[in-house]
């Protein structure tokens, strides 16, 4: 599936090569509008997501951002959606195909810092992978062995730090807890996965890292603060709510990367 979703994209766009990728979480889509390329639809391309959650769009725009060239997933299919951890592979893998070396995850997510409220961003450091699940179960060879101990890449982390601090947006980092959704946690998961080290918590991206690791792509990722997670704030959380209030921290990671892309290019 993946041969046959590069040879399309290859027909559409013959010159389509990309270097750094970009998965769009909820709410978090506006910046595909910014590239300048096509864009397909994944239900042109085999072993794409249909996606269906609303606040998610499904397309493939390839082109370039900040002088940069740059794939964007616009839209993912997640764990709960239909159980399979690995229902980003053949997207990822066509894009290792096209040349993408960096693998920047955005998501929504839930707080467990005072110090990042919602509407702030978290550098993802690590995470904790709550749901038990690999998307590398059934991959029969020994590269399924992925190493995870610097999967947020430390030199992609501090070209973050350094892009929010020109921009003038606090960007802390913290661990990322995949919980597997849809429902959102109970008040007393969220006080056990914070004990465990985690600093917030989402139902995306760490399936997305791991697959970019067997793939020796590099990873990074930014969560965007929708909400306090459940029992920490007086919010009422829902999906609605990750979808109204994801547009204030969307805004800013929009600098961020179009910061971020532009010091990548003057490299
Ligand atoms: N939990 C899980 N996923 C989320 C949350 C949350 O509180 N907010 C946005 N996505």
């Amino acid at each position: 599936m993946t041969g046959d979703s590069i040879s399309i994209i290859r027909t559409r766009c013959p010159d389509a090569r990309a270097w750094v990728a970009f998965i769009l979480g909820s709410g978090l889509g506006g910046l595909a509008d910014l590239v300048d390329g096509a864009s397909i639809d994944y239900a042109d391309l085999p072993g794409f997501p249909q996606v269906g959650v609303s606040g998610h769009s499904a397309r493939l725009v390839l082109g370039k951002l900040a002088g940069v060239d740059v794939a964007v997933l616009s839209g993912r299919e997640h764990y709960y959606e239909n159980g399979r951890a690995d229902a980003m592979r053949v997207p990822l893998e066509t894009l290792a195909a096209l040349g993408v070396e960096v693998l920047f995850a955005t998501n929504a997510c839930g707080s467990f810092r005072a110090d990042i409220p919602p509407g702030d961003l978290m550098l993802i450091r690590d995470h904790i992978n709550y749901s038990g699940r690999s998307p590398l179960i059934g991959e029969p060879t020994d590269r399924r062995f992925v190493n995870l101990t610097k999967a947020y890449d430390p030199g992609l982390r501090q070209s973050l730090t350094d892009a929010a601090t020109s921009e003038g947006i606090d960007l802390l980092d913290g661990v990322y807890a995949w919980y597997s959704g849809p429902n959102f946690e109970a008040p007393a998961e969220i006080k056990m996965l914070h004990m465990m080290g985690a600093d917030a918590v989402g139902m995306s991206t760490v399936p997305e890292v791991i697959l970019g690791r067997f793939l020796d792509i590099r990873c990074c990722a930014v969560s965007v603060v929708t909400n306090m997670a459940a029992g920490l704030g007086n919010e009422t959380i829902s999906h609605e709510h990750t979808k109204a209030s994801a547009p204030v921290g969307a805004a800013k990671l929009q600098r961020i990367i179009l910061r971020f892309l532009a010091d990548l290019e003057a490299k």
